[in-house]
């Protein structure tokens, strides 16, 4: 084989391991803590690679396992899959900064709350956090299929309502792009540099408290 044929093997060998690595940034934690939790973050450069019919069925799985308040189980989930309607229809709910990254990813979904409790038709006081905890769940099987989420808060409410036919008693809550991730610079520079900016978060003492608020446990 000539120089040059083997500098063309090379070379493409090695682009392919480069476009394989992906760019992680683990938690920087006090404490040793669980690889899942460790590992999740929420990126914004997402690959435009297909993910199974049989990932996306396990990843609803995981949330149906979920708990909550009187086993209510007040999540539902609206999913689309790129290239489908359900899928446009979710990109068309995100506010314009969502639209601008999530563009690529090959699963958009919306989860919604039943406001009221079925057992006696009452408010539900808490099915919020149950849908946030249901949508928790999701993340971490995510990440055990080698996928990455990013949730988003940042979409019309009433667009969605609008677009699926909501329904009064339900409650649209949050949205998740969910796909492979791809580099940094698939992004553009403002999301690049977002993408590479340092996790933050507040220590412990801030967080966990005894004896009275505010009086940190851990000192
Ligand atoms: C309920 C919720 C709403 C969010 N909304 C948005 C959003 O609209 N757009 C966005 O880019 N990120 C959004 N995020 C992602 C957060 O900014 C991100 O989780 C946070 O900065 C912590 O970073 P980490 O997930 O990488 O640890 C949201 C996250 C959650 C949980």
């Amino acid at each position: 084989m000539d120089s040059a044929s083997c500098y063309t093997i090379v070379s493409y060998i090695y682009k392919n391991i480069q476009q394989k690595q992906t760019m992680d940034k683990p938690a920087l934690t006090s404490q040793s803590i669980h690889p899942i939790i460790k590992k999740r973050w929420s990126p914004r450069a997402f690959s435009s690679k297909p993910i199974t019919k049989d990932q996306l069925l396990r990843i609803f799985e995981a949330a149906r396992w979920s708990p909550s308040s009187f086993n209510e189980q007040p999540w539902r989930f609206i999913a689309g899959v790129k290239g489908h309607e359900s899928w446009d229809k979710l990109y068309e709910c995100m506010v314009e900064f969502n639209q601008k990254w999530a563009g690529k990813a090959p699963i958009l979904l919306l989860s919604v709350g039943k406001k009221t409790s079925t057992n006696n038709g009452k408010p539900n006081g808490v099915y919020q956090y149950d849908v946030g905890q249901s949508m928790a769940y999701i993340t971490f099987q995510v990440m055990e299929e080698g996928l990455r989420a990013h949730q988003m808060g940042g979409f019309s409410k009433d667009k969605a309502r609008e677009l699926f036919s909501i329904p009064d008693d339900y409650e649209p809550i949050a949205m998740m792009a969910v796909g492979y991730q791809d580099e940094p610079d698939t992004l553009s520079p403002d999301f690049e540099d977002m993408e590479r900016a340092p996790r933050q978060r507040k220590a412990l003492d801030e967080l966990v408290f005894a004896g009275r608020f505010g009086k940190a446990m851990f000192t």
